[in-house]
């Protein structure tokens, strides 16, 4: 009897530390990862809207070719990154604060040429940059803004105030 009871208590025992390896620390590291995607995401998105405040300042006169050319490929380098910044379930769904509509799991493939058109827009760019021809910069940029950025958050963010 008293021996059977022991085998008990350390059958739990030895239940309650596989139980806690198996899941206590993944869930911490859930937890922490989940603030990181955040953070990154956060960074990649911040990064491109400071590279087109710079673009559009350079169409209004300010700033020389040279940062302008940078900042169209701080946006050529950031799109191809930006389904690495959206894994599985860390959207609106998971997290209150997100502003990504979890729609974008359902429609992964969209998603991600959602990104490879901003990565196509950004090349164009670059090439309007560099033929010098002023009209042919507004219209990149505007197409950029407008399709590149504005094509993936019209159905993939939804913007809190
Ligand atoms: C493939 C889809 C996609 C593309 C392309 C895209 N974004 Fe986003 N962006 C999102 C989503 C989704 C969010 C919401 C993120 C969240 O809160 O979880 C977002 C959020 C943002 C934010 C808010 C970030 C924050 O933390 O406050 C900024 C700024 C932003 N995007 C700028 C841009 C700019 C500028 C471009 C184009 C140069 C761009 N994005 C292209 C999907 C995209």
């Amino acid at each position: 009897m008293r021996i059977s009871k022991l085998k008990w208590a350390a059958v739990w025992a030895f239940a309650f530390v596989v139980a806690f390896a198996a899941f206590g620390p993944e869930r911490v590291a859930m937890a922490d990862g989940h603030g990181k995607v955040m953070e990154e995401r956060s960074k990649l998105m911040k990064g491109m809207g400071g590279a087109m405040r710079t673009l559009k300042g350079y169409l209004e006169g300010r700033g020389s070719a040279e940062e302008a050319g940078e900042a169209a490929a701080v946006i050529a380098a950031a799109a191809p990154k930006i389904p690495d910044v959206f894994p599985p379930d860390t959207g609106m769904g998971a997290d209150p604060k997100s502003e990504t509509k979890d729609v974008v799991w359902e429609k992964w493939d969209d998603f991600t040429a959602a990104s490879a058109l901003l990565a196509d827009k950004a090349a164009a760019l670059k090439t309007a940059l560099a033929s010098g021809d002023a009209g042919a910069v507004g219209a990149a940029f505007g197409d950029l803004g407008k399709n590149g950025c504005g094509g993936c958050h019209r159905v993939f963010r939804e913007k809190r105030n």
